[in-house]
Order: structure tokens, then C-alpha cells, then sequence
């Protein structure tokens, strides 16, 4: 039986992947459970498609966690995710040795709960020599937060003289992002069948190939990421030239 693995070209592998990990809430409806329970077996999903990107050499893999708007669920929810949270990087580490996977995190940190924030730093400390991939967590993220930030110290480097207004441009305004040591995403994935970004690297994403799959994420699997990457490759991306142009 051929599997979506077998089909990948691997000389064209997206370099960055970045995944939208929605529908845990639904999951844990559709059979009876509290949204909590969705979110545990979400872990799973992480698990698998962390192995299997740095499995098959992605080199960038960014996971949407929990957004600035999430913050707004209910407080209980909220506590639950921040605990599991905890919970999973302590548990995973192991996985993410055994992987030579190297934890990173973007979003603002600040506003984590303490317990959350040291175990988040201690797990990036802890794998900070491994070099297969780097599996960068959004944690209270969203992207006009971290433009408006960008923005507002880019103004304060004018202010203080550091900075000729002149001088900027995209890779200067990019250097100001909290993704500047990353490349942009080719391939933005969501899952659970919603059609939208939620505020998710709207600066980054401007040229990715988007892909959605009705599947909710804690079903999401291995063969899923390489159905998504067999997708990709079909794909022509044009950057505004024209067909004849890009074909080589
Ligand atoms: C994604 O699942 C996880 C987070 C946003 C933290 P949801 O919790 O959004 O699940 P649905 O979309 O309500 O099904
Ligand atoms: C986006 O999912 C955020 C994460 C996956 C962490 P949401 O479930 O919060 O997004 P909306 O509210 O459906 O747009
Ligand atoms: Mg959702």
C-alpha cells in the first residue's frame, strides 16, 4: 500500500510549516465530553505531527497553542489549558530529545502564569543544542499584537535617534518581528473544516499556500501532514509572476 509519505518529493519540502490546531472543543462534544478532554488528547496529535515533520527533514514547524483572544474563554478553560500546558512540555521533553527537536515560543510570554512560563523556559533552555528542527510554540499570540509591538519600537528607536525613518523598509520592519530568525511559512494548515486565520502570522503568511481538512486535531495524524505536504507540492506558486515564468 502506498501511504501520503511515499508520495512526497523530498527535494521540495516546505522549509516552515505552520499549523492552526483547531476543533478540540467539537471533538470533545461529539462525545459527550467537556472541551478540556478535547484538549488532552490534542497532546497526541502535537506528538505525532512534531515526528513526523522532523522524521521526514522540516526544518520549521509552528504551532498555534492559544491566541491573545483565547483569553477571553472562560476562566476555567483557561486554567485548564495553561495546567495542561505545563503538564504536556514537562511530559514531552523526552520526545522532543529523542527527536533532536529544538522548543521555541513566540507571543506574549509575559502574560503566561508563572508555573507555565518556567516550565516553557526550562524545556527551550533544556533543547536549545538540538538541531533536526525547531518547533516553535504560539503561546498568547496574535499577529496585530505582534505588529503593533514591532511598530511601537520601531517609533521608539526614531525617537531616541537610532533609527533613520528613511532606512525603513520590509526586511527592516521584519527584523523588528518575533519571527525574524525564522523563514516564512510555505504551507499554513488548519484543521476542524474552519475556513479563517484568526489572527495568526498575517505578516509572514502573505505568500503560504493555505490548506484546510475537516479533520478536528486531536484526530489530526502523520499521514495527515504528508496528505497536506502532498498537496502542496501540486501547487503552483506563482509570487505574482505568471505561469510561463515559473516553470522550470
Ligand atoms: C483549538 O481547539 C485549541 C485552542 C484554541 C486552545 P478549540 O478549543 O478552539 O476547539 P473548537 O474550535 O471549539 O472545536
Ligand atoms: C485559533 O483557534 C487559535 C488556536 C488554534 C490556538 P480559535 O478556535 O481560537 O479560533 P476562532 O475563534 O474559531 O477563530
Ligand atoms: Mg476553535
Amino acid at each position: 500500500m502506498t501511504t501520503w509519505k511515499d508520495k512526497i518529493d523530498l527535494d521540495r519540502l516546505p522549509k516552515h510549516i505552520a499549523i492552526i490546531m483547531d476543533g478540540n472543543g467539537r471533538w470533545a462534544k461529539q462525545r459527550g465530553k467537556l472541551r478540556t478532554f478535547g484538549h488532552s488528547h490534542g497532546v497526541k496529535a502535537v506528538r505525532e505531527t512534531a515526528e513526523a515533520a522532523a522524521e521526514i527533514g522540516i526544518r520549521f514547524l509552528t504551532l498555534y497553542a492559544f491566541s491573545t483572544e483565547n483569553w477571553n474563554r472562560p476562566q476555567s478553560e483557561v486554567n485548564a489549558l495553561m495546567k495542561l500546558l505545563v503538564k504536556t512540555i514537562h511530559r514531552e521533553t523526552k520526545t522532543l530529545h529523542d527527536n533532536d527537536i529544538r522548543l521555541l515560543a513566540i507571543g506574549d510570554l509575559d502574560s503566561l502564569p508563572d508555573v507555565t512560563y518556567r516550565e516553557l523556559n526550562d524545556a527551550i533552555k533544556e533543547t536549545s543544542d538540538h538541531k533536526r528542527m525547531s518547533m516553535i510554540l504560539a503561546l498568547s499570540y496574535s499577529s496585530r499584537w505582534e505588529i503593533t509591538q514591532a511598530a511601537r519600537k520601531i517609533a521608539l528607536a526614531v525617537n531616541e535617534n537610532k533609527l533613520d525613518p528613511n532606512t525603513i523598509d520590509q526586511k527592516l520592519f521584519e527584523s523588528y518581528l518575533i519571527t525574524r530568525n525564522f523563514p516564512d511559512p510555505e504551507l499554513l494548515i488548519r484543521t476542524s473544516g474552519e475556513y479563517r486565520i484568526s489572527n495568526y502570522l498575517l505578516w509572514q503568511i502573505a505568500y503560504s499556500e493555505l490548506y484546510f481538512t475537516p479533520k478536528l486535531w486531536p484526530d489530526f495524524r502523520k499521514e495527515d501532514l504528508y496528505e497536506a505536504i502532498v498537496d502542496f507540492q501540486k501547487r503552483e506558486r506563482r509570487f505574482g509572476k505568471t505561469s510561463e515564468q515559473v516553470i522550470r
